[in-house]
C-alpha cells in the first residue's frame, strides 16, 4: 500500500493503522527528515517497518518515478491512499492566486492530472463538478476531524471488513454536510 502525505496528520495515522493491521506500507511526502521520523514513530508504536520515498505529488516527473520505487520496496500495490494535501483557511476573497493554484496543484491535479489528460471534461461535466465543489464549500462548520477519525474510515474501506462495499463514497465530515 502507498500512502502519500504519510509523514504527518491523517496520512501518518492511516499508515500506522495499516501497518498495525499487517499491511506492507510505503509512505511518501517531500521531506525526507519527516519521513524518517514518521517511519521511526510507526516502528516504535507498532513494531512494524514501513518503507519511505521522498515525493512531491505536484511533480509529474517524480510521480512517473513512483512505480519503480514501489517495485523496489513493495513489489506492487493493492491500495493507494492519497493524503498529501494542503489547505488555506481564510475567506475566499482573501485567498491569493498563488495560494489557490498551489492548493489545486496538490489537492486536485496531483491525483487527477493523468485522468483529466486522458479524458477532457465536457462543458456539462465541468459544470457538474463545479456545482459539487460549491456545495462542499457551503458545509456547516463544526470542527476538523482528528487524524485518527479519518484514518479509521480509510483503513475500514481498504479492509475485508468492507468486502460488500463497492464504489461507494464514504462521507466522514462530522455531519458538516447536514444543516
Ligand atoms: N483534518 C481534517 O479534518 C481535514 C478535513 C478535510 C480535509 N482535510 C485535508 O486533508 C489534507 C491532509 O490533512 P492533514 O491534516 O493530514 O495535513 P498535514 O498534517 O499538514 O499533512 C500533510 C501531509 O502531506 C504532505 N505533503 C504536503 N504537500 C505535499 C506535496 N506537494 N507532495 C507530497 N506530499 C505533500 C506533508 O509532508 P511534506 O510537507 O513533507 O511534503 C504531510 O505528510 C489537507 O489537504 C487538509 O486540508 C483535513
Amino acid at each position: 500500500m502507498v500512502v502519500t502525505g504519510g509523514s504527518k496528520g491523517i496520512g501518518l495515522e492511516t499508515a500506522r493503522l495499516l501497518a498495525r493491521e499487517g499491511a506492507r506500507v510505503l509512505i511518501c511526502a517531500r521531506r525526507e527528515s519527516a519521513l524518517a521520523e514518521a517511519a521511526a514513530d510507526i516502528r516504535r508504536i507498532t513494531g512494524c517497518a514501513v518503507a519511505t520515498q521522498s515525493l512531491d505529488v505536484t511533480s509529474v516527473e517524480q510521480i512517473a518515478g513512483l512505480p519503480d520505487a514501489i517495485g523496489q520496496t513493495l513489489g506492487g500495490i493493492d491500495i493507494r491512499v492519497n493524503r498529501a494535501g494542503t489547505g488555506t483557511c481564510k475567506p475566499f476573497l482573501e485567498v491569493s492566486d498563488a495560494e489557490l493554484l498551489y492548493g489545486m496543484a496538490v489537492n486536485v491535479f496531483a491525483t487527477w492530472e493523468r485522468e483529466i489528460a486522458k479524458r477532457p471534461l465536457s462543458g456539462e461535466e465541468a459544470e457538474r463538478i463545479r456545482h459539487e465543489w460549491s456545495a462542499n464549500q457551503g458545509m456547516r462548520a463544526t470542527r476538523w476531524g482528528t487524524p485518527e477519525e479519518l484514518a479509521s474510515v480509510i483503513v475500514f474501506a481498504a479492509s475485508d471488513a468492507a468486502s460488500y462495499v463497492n464504489g461507494a463514497v464514504l462521507v466522514a465530515d462530522g455531519a458538516q454536510g447536514h444543516s
